[in-house]
């Protein structure tokens, strides 16, 4: 069929039109009671996300990197943008792996956290480019206590700063034009794993002498702080022992929030730094060797807010393995002002059970490192592994939080999830939500109560190690959208419905379609139901009503 010439033109400008109407809003962080959400496209979004090895961001790398995203389930790849290969000469710079990475990333339906890889990476200058690494009178490194030249590269150097800034407006540049439209790039990450290990600070002349100016206003604002022996004065007078690291920690966060400023006005993604962590169970005391001194821990997040207001949050990396410390690390992170994310976590299989604790958390995303099929594993940090066997652990909760990813989001963002992952000491645990609790028990049997069977001496299948989670979405007054493994789980009443007997009076497993609407695929009841709801290996996806009497 063919229209007359008029209304195929009158018909493609009303196409035109809906399409600029259409066009989804930037990604963005919003807060609300203290609560936060990626917008992406103009709604809620959760990274179910992955991150390649440190040397996966080349074109040919790439080959090995979605076979294995893919497998995972996921929906996010984080991996890097390095100095080094964007402007291997200085002023000219090269995009050619990014417009690969971005056209990939669509033709596998994938969005892209960028990990922009300059000045410090993992805390070394490792990823600048050649004529930076090799020119310490332009690009000075920081001068320790007794005078020697560090390693790591100083955040008072105005060239670095300059240079570093350059190259990362030229790549905000850069995705604006290619990315505008579509945000397959919807976060960056500004730099990595930000610090200096054994060096507390620049003792050069330039530091010395920054060092004993005046503590800004807006640090003494907002940082908490163990020690406060003055009310204003230079870091010394204020924060007495803790001085060093806190000054360290501003220049970081001031240098970095220049970049993130200036990448911004170009292009306004939202933007973090990940930290490694510092240990979240020790007394807290002054640096004493013992992490990365400047990083975001979560005792300077403060200094960060002041200094660098276009980072949106700071997130903890996660490789320690003992689950009370995981525990406490969230806490820890996620404060009124600082969305939770788990940007890096270990790919060993333990860590898989984490995933329903951080996205019970309300954690706008998470991401197991070292996700490709690259000859390389990083153990005994992660997974030994490093084929299909690596990602399964985690692909199978993915699979069962992806077709209701959106509507996870919401109700994290809205303050309606919680979750939790076995403890190293098996024992049970409870969520207590709105009028109601739930606690969960870990290497149960489906059938029955444990002490019925005394004769039952061996554990179940496949519970040698913990592995068990759960995370929950109170979605009303008595319903509940559960997902799990490996746990069973009783419901109770609290609040309003504290002591009253309760009762199930609904237990369907299902899903949720490409629309969002629930599709059930039975009801859970008698034996499925009497004895708690056991959820096994495969994770499931429970829509539970309770009632009382
Ligand atoms: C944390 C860093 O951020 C990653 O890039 C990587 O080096 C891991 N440590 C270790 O594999």
């Amino acid at each position: 069929m063919t229209f007359p010439r008029r209304l195929a033109f009158a018909a493609s400008l009303t196409v035109l039109a809906a399409a600029a109407q259409a066009k989804a809003p930037m990604p963005q962080l919003v807060q609300q009671d203290g609560r936060h959400a990626l917008m992406v496209d103009g709604a809620p979004f959760v990274i179910l996300g992955a991150q390649a090895h440190n040397s996966s961001n080349y074109p040919e790398a790439l080959k090995k990197v979605w076979p294995a995203l893919k497998d995972l389930h996921a929906n996010t790849l984080e991996i890097p943008v390095a100095w080094e290969q964007i402007e291997a000469v200085e002023g000219k710079f090269d995009f050619s792996y990014v417009d690969t990475l971005v056209a990939q990333a669509r033709q596998n339906k994938m969005r892209l956290v960028l990990l922009w890889f300059g000045t410090w990476k993992n805390t070394s200058p490792q990823y600048t480019p050649e004529w930076v690494k090799t020119n310490n009178q332009r690009f000075p490194r920081m001068i320790d206590k007794d005078g020697k030249v560090a390693y790591c590269l100083s955040p008072l150097g105005e060239e670095t700063l300059k240079a570093d800034k350059k190259a990362f407006v030229a790549l905000m540049g850069h995705l604006k034009q290619i990315d505008q439209d579509q945000h397959t790039v919807i976060m960056v990450q500004v730099e990595n794993e930000i610090g200096t290990y054994g060096v507390v600070r620049d003792f050069s002349p330039r530091g010395q002498a920054a060092f004993a100016q005046p503590v800004p206003q807006a640090v003494l604002d907002v940082q908490k702080s163990p020690v406060r022996l003055a009310a204003s004065g230079s870091w010394s007078q204020v924060y007495g022992d803790y001085a060093d690291q806190y000054f360290h920690s501003f220049a970081i966060a001031s240098y970095i929030g220049e970049i993130a400023r200036a990448g911004r006005a170009v292009y306004d993604l939202p933007m973090y730094v990940n930290n490694a962590t510092r240990d979240a169970t020790e007394p807290m005391a002054p640096w004493k060797g013992n992490f990365a001194s400047g990083g975001p821990t979560y005792d300077v997040l403060g200094i960060y807010r002041a200094a660098a207001p276009r980072i949106d949050f700071a997130a903890p990396d996660i490789y320690g393995a003992e689950s009370a410390k995981f525990k406490v690390l969230l806490d820890q992170f996620q404060g009124l002002t600082n969305a939770l994310m788990v940007p890096e976590m270990s790919n060993a299989a333990g860590f898989a059970r984490y995933v329903y604790q951080v996205l019970g958390h309300g954690a706008i995303g998470i991401a197991p490192f070292g996700i490709d099929y690259a000859d390389y594993s990083n153990f005994p940090l992660g997974s030994l592994s490093t084929a299909k066997d690596m990602v399964e652990p985690f692909a199978r909760i993915y699979a069962a939080f992806r077709p209701m990813e959106r509507q996870w989001a919401k109700w994290a963002f809205e303050g309606r999830t919680y979750g939790l992952a076995e403890g190293d000491d098996r024992a049970e645990q409870s969520l207590t939500m709105k009028d109601w609790k739930v606690s969960v028990s870990f290497r149960e049997y489906q059938f029955g109560e444990k002490s019925w069977f005394p004769q039952v001496k061996e554990a179940p299948p496949n519970t040698d190690k913990p592995n068990g989670g759960v995370a929950i979405a109170q979605t009303g007054p008595n319903e509940f959208i559960v997902i799990g493994q490996h746990a069973r789980l009783k419901f109770g009443g609290a609040g309003a419905n504290g002591g009253k007997p309760t009762m199930l009076l609904r237990v369907e497993e299902g899903h949720f379609d490409a629309t969002g609407k629930w599709i059930m695929e039975r009801n859970w009841n008698g034996d499925q139901a009497d004895y708690g709801l056991n959820l096994t290996a495969n994770p499931v996806v429970l829509k539970i009503k309770m009632g009382s009497y």
